[in-house]
């Protein structure tokens, strides 16, 4: 429970927190699971259900009327057509499958289209990032603020590469070429949902990333926003959660940033 927070939040972060208990476990038995012949694969797939389930379940309890847009198990219409609950039950599969430690569990409230609510846990840490529309940005009990870094020369940006079977890998190493030259770092940690919270947080200072799924960064956005930062799509659009592409920074970076990235020809 997290004083201060309103129902919606609690219920957010009150399944979070139960779907990690089982998401901790399975990541210790997926480090053995390296070492042997058959591998992680198959576990982890289950290990993503196994999680979905339990936040299904408990948001279902709670607000039984509203929608669900999830990632393994897809659409469920609820009858309240304002409302739905857009779930990654674990963003960055893929360090999980290889026992790195860095992946969250996603979960945002879009109302209308706009998301209005959002929680993302990163279980290892015990990290609860969560925020609200009129509300401001937290980690656990901490207010966020986005960095305030002013120029781009100085900001570590985060990024996604895409990876087999994506589209346009040639335009990301366009958009990786600028970035090299106009910016402090750029950093790779393999979850969508983190880099924004990140952004929030004020540990990057920007983030851009193509490709995505309304699941990856449904909950990121309000984040940003309610840390004082801005989001759009790479081309200065909005319809982020459709067309899959961010660009996040703080109120300094984020025109900068999104000229850059347009500069490598998106
Ligand atoms: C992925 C991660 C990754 C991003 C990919 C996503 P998943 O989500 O967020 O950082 O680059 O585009 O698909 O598969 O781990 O849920
Ligand atoms: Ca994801
Ligand atoms: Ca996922």
């Amino acid at each position: 429970m997290i004083r201060n927070a309103s129902a919606a939040i609690n219920c957010m972060t009150g399944a979070a927190r139960k779907a990690a208990r089982g998401l901790l476990r399975d990541f210790g038995e997926v480090e053995q699971l390296q070492v042997s012949k058959k591998g992680p694969g198959d576990f982890v797939s289950a290990a993503d259900h196994r999680v979905e389930k339990v936040l299904r379940t408990e948001l279902k309890k709670a607000r039984p009327d509203y929608g669900l847009l999830m990632e393994e198990s897809g659409v469920v219409e609820g009858a309240d057509r304002h409302n739905v609950w857009v779930i990654d039950p674990l963003d960055g599969t893929t360090n999980f499958l290889h026992g790195i430690p860095h992946f969250a569990i996603s979960i945002g409230l879009v109302r209308d289209g706009e998301p209005i609510a959002g929680v993302i846990y990163q279980p290892l840490t015990d990290e609860m990032f969560w925020a609200e529309k009129g509300n401001g940005c937290f980690v656990n009990e901490r207010r966020l603020r986005v960095s305030s870094r002013r120029k781009l020369e100085d900001s570590v940006i985060a990024t996604g590469i895409p990876h087999q079977g994506q589209v346009d890998h040639g335009a990301f190493l366009k958009q990786l070429q600028v970035a090299m030259v106009n910016t402090a770092g750029v950093r790779r940690f393999g979850s969508a949902s983190l880099d924004m919270a990140y952004v929030a947080a004020g540990r990057y200072d920007g983030y851009w990333e193509s490709g995505l799924k309304a699941w990856d960064i449904a909950a990121g956005i309000i984040m940003v926003r309610e840390a004082g930062g801005y989001v759009s799509e790479i081309n200065g659009g909005h319809d982020m959660l459709n067309s899959g592409s961010v660009v996040a920074a703080n109120d300094h970076l984020h025109l900068p940033l999104g000229v850059m990235l347009r500069s490598a020809g998106n």
